[in-house]
């Protein structure tokens, strides 16, 4: 018993076991949440204050991929898999005896039909973090449930509806969570997935080739060349592996290492510094370390299109702003205005949980001015201490917090982002006043026109255009 135990512990895979420069800090948007959860979780006061309300945005859990990388794995990864275990046999590549019996054991076992279907790893991460959240505001999420003061809602999603039933579980007895009532997902989202359908930010971001200029430097720039030489030799390949490949195998290497708490993913050794370094101490007389180049620059990579797409400048996401509710903090409103709410709110759900998406996320990110980086991301440039690192702010579960605290002073509220406590940009304290946040998100919260602002021949706002 006490072995198993002490067993599973040395074999987790924590972010406190990994260098910096390994890779498993670097997997971008596919980092599990148990690298970036916070473990404290004692309840949060501030002197005469008590915490009221809580409004919370949550990325669902670890997913499994989407269609298309199911088929790469079980196409061009496992083909990879033979052609890396014969060259090491004809005495090429760089990989231990070890790392190759991790390869002869994998084999590509996701279903096409569940693509995209939350995992265990991903339903424990809802879990948990529901848990820790209770733990802290038990005044604003109370243990007993009432259709009155919760609200659930999801994106018409398997991963994001199976993401709030698995938050849920996480509050409630078993006979209390049947009752749980789930706002009706809509196929259009205007509000937890505004951008999906507004043509505007489809025509004019997604689908404009300007968005991935910086990108596309990246991909032929020299750190890029010698990254995906330094891969394919490693692996033991005569030839250069083409960027699309070595991507698909550093996306698995993301999904492996989240679904899997005990067990390494080989396509991991692909980026591996560590256990390269051990096995091969003579690439460290290099005067650089092509496997740090891979690592830093394959998430660049990622980040830069990232932050494109969530561009501060052209993204203005304040239909959402409006419904947050620094207000909603407050209550669900749509049309109201945001002082007579708080005013005179009694009733209305205490605690509201969403259930969305990275896209969600990041644009309410950049929208607040987090994270935001001194300059622009370039495809010839790594900016290596940037605050915009899709591995910290985008992970699976990713989540921000506004909790409502009724003070002797007034109302003000606490942000909180990946269950740490921020401070916002605008604010001088974390405890910021309730009020000043209205003033700040005036124009977010009320010159906002949803359809006005994603239509294509909008009358205004041809300032925001690219
Ligand atoms: C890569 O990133 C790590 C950690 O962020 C840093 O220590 C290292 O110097 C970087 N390497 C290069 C070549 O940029
Ligand atoms: C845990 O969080 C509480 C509340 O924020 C804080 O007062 C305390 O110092 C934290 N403990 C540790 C060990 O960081
Ligand atoms: C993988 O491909 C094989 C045929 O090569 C097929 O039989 C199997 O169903 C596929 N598995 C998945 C998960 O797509
Ligand atoms: C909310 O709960 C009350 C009583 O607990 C019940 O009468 C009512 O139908 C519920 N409303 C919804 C929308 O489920
Ligand atoms: C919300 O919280 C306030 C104060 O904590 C409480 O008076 C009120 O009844 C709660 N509302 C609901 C709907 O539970
Ligand atoms: C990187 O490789 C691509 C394709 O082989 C080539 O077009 C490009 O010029 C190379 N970049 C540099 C900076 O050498
Ligand atoms: C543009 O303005 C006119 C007049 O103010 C209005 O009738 C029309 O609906 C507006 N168009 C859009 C797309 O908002």
């Amino acid at each position: 018993m006490y072995i198993t135990i002490l067993f599973t512990i040395l074999c987790s895979l924590n972010e406190a076991t990994f260098k910096s420069n390994d890779v498993h800090n670097h997997l971008g948007s596919r980092t599990p949440y148990r690298f970036r959860f916070n473990k404290n979780d004692t309840k949060i006061k501030y002197p005469n204050c008590k915490d009221a309300k809580i409004w919370m945005l949550v990325r669902h859990g670890t997913r499994l991929p989407s269609d298309t990388d199911v088929i790469g794995m079980n196409t061009t990864l496992k083909d990879l898999k033979f052609e890396i275990l014969l060259y090491h046999q004809l005495g090429q590549g760089e990989l231990s005896e070890k790392q190759l019996s991790s390869f002869e054991e994998w084999s590509p076992n996701v279903d096409i039909e569940h693509n995209k279907f939350l995992t265990t790893e991903g339903e424990e991460e809802l879990l948990l973090l529901a848990q820790r959240m209770q733990k802290r505001f038990p005044g604003a999420i109370k243990h007993k449930y009432s259709n009155n003061s919760f609200l659930f809602k999801y994106t018409a999603t398997q991963r994001a509806q199976e993401s709030a039933r698995h938050f849920a579980n996480g509050l409630f007895t078993k006979k209390d969570t049947q009752d749980v009532v789930f706002a009706p997902a809509a196929k259009i989202e205007p509000v937890i997935r505004f951008y999906k359908h507004c043509d505007k930010w489809q025509k004019q971001i997604k689908k404009n080739p300007n968005t991935y200029r910086e990108q596309k430097l990246f991909a032929v720039s020299k750190e890029m060349n010698k990254t995906m030489e330094s891969v394919s030799k490693r692996l033991g390949f005569n030839s250069v592996l083409g960027l699309d490949t070595v991507n698909l195998m550093y996306k698995v290497c993301g999904f492996e290492t989240s679904w899997y708490k005990h067990h390494e993913s080989p396509w991991c050794y692909a980026f591996d510094s560590n256990d390269a370094q051990v096995n091969h101490a003579f690439i460290k007389t290099q005067h650089y370390d092509p496997i740090t180049l891979v690592i830093n620059n394959t998430v660049t990579d990622h980040d830069l299109v990232v932050v494109l797409l969530n561009n501060f400048k052209h993204e203005k996401p304040c239909e959402y702003m409006k419904k947050i509710d620094f207000t909603k903090v407050s209550k669900i409103i749509s049309e109201t205005s945001f002082t007579e709410v708080v005013e005179t709110n009694k009733d209305g759900p205490n605690a509201t949980f969403l259930f969305a998406h990275s896209g969600t996320i990041l644009k309410i990110l950049s929208h607040i001015g987090l994270y935001k980086p001194e300059f622009p991301l370039k495809g010839d440039t790594l900016v290596k201490n940037r605050p915009w690192k899709s591995s910290f702010i985008d992970c699976f579960a990713a989540n921000l917090a506004f909790v409502l605290f009724k003070c002797k002073d007034g109302e003000h509220v606490l942000a909180l982002h990946q269950e740490h406590i921020i401070k916002l940009p605008m604010c001088e304290k974390e405890l910021c006043s309730l009020k000043y946040l209205m003033k700040h998100f005036h124009d977010s919260i009320y010159d906002c026109d949803y359809s006005d602002m994603c239509s294509l021949e909008s009358n205004k706002s041809t300032k925001d255009e690219l």
